[in-house]
């Protein structure tokens, strides 16, 4: 008989989305006459349409695919040229980051977990608490963990605490550690980092040779000029960070998947015989071995976010989830709660009424007022006694969030 990887038995229960789609479901079974009021403000998943230039640079690209003289087939496994030339030029304009530097894929959910194929074992692993459970789980199914204790955390990684003490940035950890994932805009409390808590954290991974994996697929809701979009802002940061980052979010493809990495050609990791590796060569190995690029409509369409018309339509779509986040926020403190994020993040933080756990209020939330949230534990122990309210959705039920919470939680 085959054997398994072992890993996968250390994992806790479902994946955290999956698992409140099921509670959902189970509770709209069991209430029928109340399943058609439910508004769901859990997964952060878009709710407006793909902008316009997006979708007819996808028809074209389409229509290309269906003539003889300009049918493609395989494209370029690390990105079409058009696209990667396009990311670099905009997204990283006056960063020193080239084309070559770009890794197209199909999202940062996939990036952040496949990137651990590169790494050897044994490496020292830190991650935020709370955090994307995506890191934590890639890395239990890989085997960079043992057990998990009661409270969920794995042993063998640090977890670095994020509270409204330091306002949910880590500090930086007396030990050293290899690998380090932040992200910023953050999922889930919403946080923003500063230039120079991003520079310390630059510094520490210089001097420790730590690799930085910074996830910045929330950067387009930075609203505050002086908070850095990119890691590449901060000085140093091409010698020891990747970045990540998605056009789920700010283009809205959560359901048509494109995403990428950034690799500059300075970040080294040693081999088991001392020597250091570019992780860029790696990647690229890698990704030729294992993908065959995402899609040519879906990389034309990801291209089009930066045409003209659709910078326009995108931050039409960032105007629209900021403006909801600013209704939750300011719901949510009407009440008398405490209120995170919502600024430079469409994710809105807030701390549970004294005494009531996350999984409490999700089954307030959903019973009393028939609004799904996230309960704070999912995303780590110190999650415990927050929730998280998505910003994806549309005004209308956002507003109507707002009365139900009013109704509900005062
Ligand atoms: C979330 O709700 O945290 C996000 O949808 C996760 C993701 O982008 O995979």
């Amino acid at each position: 008989m085959a054997s398994i990887n072992d890993n996968f038995l250390k994992l806790k229960a479902g994946y955290l989305f999956p698992e409140i789609g099921r509670r959902v479901a189970a509770y709209a079974e069991a209430n029928p006459d109340k399943a058609s009021q439910l508004i769901r403000c859990g997964i952060g998943d878009v709710t407006e349409p793909l902008p316009l230039a997006v979708r007819e640079a996808m028809h074209k690209a389409v229509d290309e695919l269906g003539c003889r003289d300009t049918f493609r087939g395989y494209g370029p496994e690390q990105g079409y040229d058009f696209l990667r030339k396009a990311v670099a030029d905009n997204a990283y304009a006056g960063l020193d980051i080239s084309a070559d530097d770009i890794f197209v894929s199909d999202g940062s959910k996939c990036d952040t977990g496949n990137i651990l194929d590169i790494f050897g074992k044994g490496n020292t692993i830190a991650i935020t608490d709370p955090v994307y459970p995506v890191y934590v789980d890639t890395n239990v199914m890989i085997g960079n963990t043992g057990e998990a204790d009661e409270s969920g955390r794995y042993e063998g990684l640090v977890y670095l605490e994020c509270n409204a003490e330091n306002n949910f940035v880590p500090a930086i950890p007396e030990e050293k550690v290899d690998i380090v994932y932040l992200c910023y805009p953050n999922n889930p409390t919403g946080a923003s980092a500063t230039r120079e808590q991003l520079q310390a954290w630059v510094d520490y991974a210089l001097k420790n040779d730590t690799i930085i994996l910074y996830d910045a697929a929330y950067e387009a809701f930075i609203q505050d000029p002086d908070v850095p979009k990119s890691i590449y802002e901060i000085e140093g940061a091409k010698n020891c960070a990747l970045e990540f980052r998605s056009f789920s979010k700010n283009g809205g493809f959560t359901g048509v998947r494109c995403g990428y990495i950034v690799i500059p050609e300075t970040v080294t990791g040693t081999s088991s015989t001392g020597e250091k590796v570019a992780i860029k060569k790696l990647w690229s190995r890698r990704t030729s071995t294992k993908f065959n690029g995402a899609s040519y409509p879906v990389q034309r369409g990801a291209e089009a976010v930066y045409s003209e018309e659709g910078k326009k339509q995108v931050q039409e779509l960032i105007t629209h989830y900021m403006g909801n986040a600013k209704l939750l926020r300011e719901a949510c403190t009407e009440i008398g709660l405490k209120v995170f994020g919502g600024e430079n993040a469409p994710y809105v933080w807030v701390a549970c009424p004294e005494g009531v756990t996350s999984w409490d209020m999700f089954d307030k939330m959903l019973e009393e007022a028939n609004v799904v949230i996230t309960p704070g534990s999912g995303f780590g122990a110190a999650g415990e006694g927050y929730f998280r309210i998505s910003a994806f959705n549309s005004r209308a039920n956002v507003e109507e969030v707002c009365r139900r919470l009013k109704t509900h939680l005062a």
